[in-house]
């Protein structure tokens, strides 16, 4: 098969799964977020910025434990049922549209992009984004983030424990998503998707899709991180347990920017 070129994502990459989205990843966002809350509080943390907020997953898990969030994406769909989101629960939680390579908020004690969001962008554009981010971050404060791990991905089998069969009911809708992945040596991961959709007994439509997200071993995220002002002070697995370069699914990276 003829391998997939990877992109940055544009705006409109999530127009169609917007709606759907909760229904399928907020579960599997309960342990991260509690990871993340974990790693803001021993750092004293006070002021977070998401600046790929989606639907608001971690925004609303951090503003329930008191941290004073502003989301951040560049999706006007996700945007929009993460503002749909603030009114029902009648939370004044700020979203604004931006890109993660260029938005400038202001200053603060930390800026996460959490779910492998960062995967979205080319490396040379998670460099410009991470040097963004810099901007946006106090002095010694935190940039948080987690990213499929390439060493993992590579060894073995294992890029097939990411072929997913998932069956959600989103409103009247029964949503069926199946998955398989593949992966390159450069960390290119490509996903093939193909979704039924069935409104009550209706014949189920069916639609294929693919996607491609850059991914990185432990050692080439702190390379980076360091060529835009960085140190690495932390790298686990996602549910905070001890990173093992071929067995960890997933890399959680906390960095600190470093004085200039
Ligand atoms: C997998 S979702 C994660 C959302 C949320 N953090 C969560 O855990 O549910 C990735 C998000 O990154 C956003 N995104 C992709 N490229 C972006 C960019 N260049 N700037 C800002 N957001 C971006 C997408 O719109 C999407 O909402």
């Amino acid at each position: 098969m003829k391998p997939l070129s990877h992109y940055s994502a544009k705006p409109s990459h999530y127009n169609k799964e917007a709606e759907a989205y909760d229904a399928f990843n907020e579960n599997h966002s309960r342990v991260i977020n509690l990871v993340l809350e974990g790693i803001l509080k021993n750092h004293k943390v006070k002021t977070v910025l998401d600046l790929t907020c989606g639907t608001g997953s971690q925004v609303f898990w951090l503003a329930k434990y008191g941290y004073e969030v502003v989301g951040s994406d560049i999706n006007a769909k996700m945007l929009k049922i993460a503002r749909k989101k603030a009114k029902e629960q009648k939370s004044d939680v700020k979203f604004i549209k931006g890109d993660m390579r260029t938005v400038r908020v202001g200053k603060f004690d930390a800026v996460i992009t959490i779910f492998n969001a960062v995967g979205h962008l080319t490396k040379s554009d998670f460099e410009r984004a991470m040097q963004n981010i810099h901007e946006n971050i106090h002095e010694d404060g935190l940039y948080i983030f987690d990213i499929n791990n390439l060493s993992y991905l590579l060894e073995g089998n294992n890029i097939t424990k990411l072929t997913i069969d998932w069956q959600e009911m989103v409103g009247d809708t029964k949503v069926r998503q199946i998955q398989y992945s593949t992966i390159d040596q450069e960390g290119i991961l490509a996903s093939f998707d193909t979704c039924y959709t069935q409104n009550g007994s209706d014949k189920p439509k069916t639609s294929k899709s693919s996607q491609t997200l850059q991914v990185y071993t432990a050692v080439q995220l702190q390379e980076m991180l360091q060529r835009a002002g960085f140190e690495v002070i932390h790298q686990c697995s996602v549910d905070g347990s001890e990173f093992i370069e071929r067995k960890s699914d997933r890399i959680l990276t906390v960095a600190k920017k470093v004085r200039k």
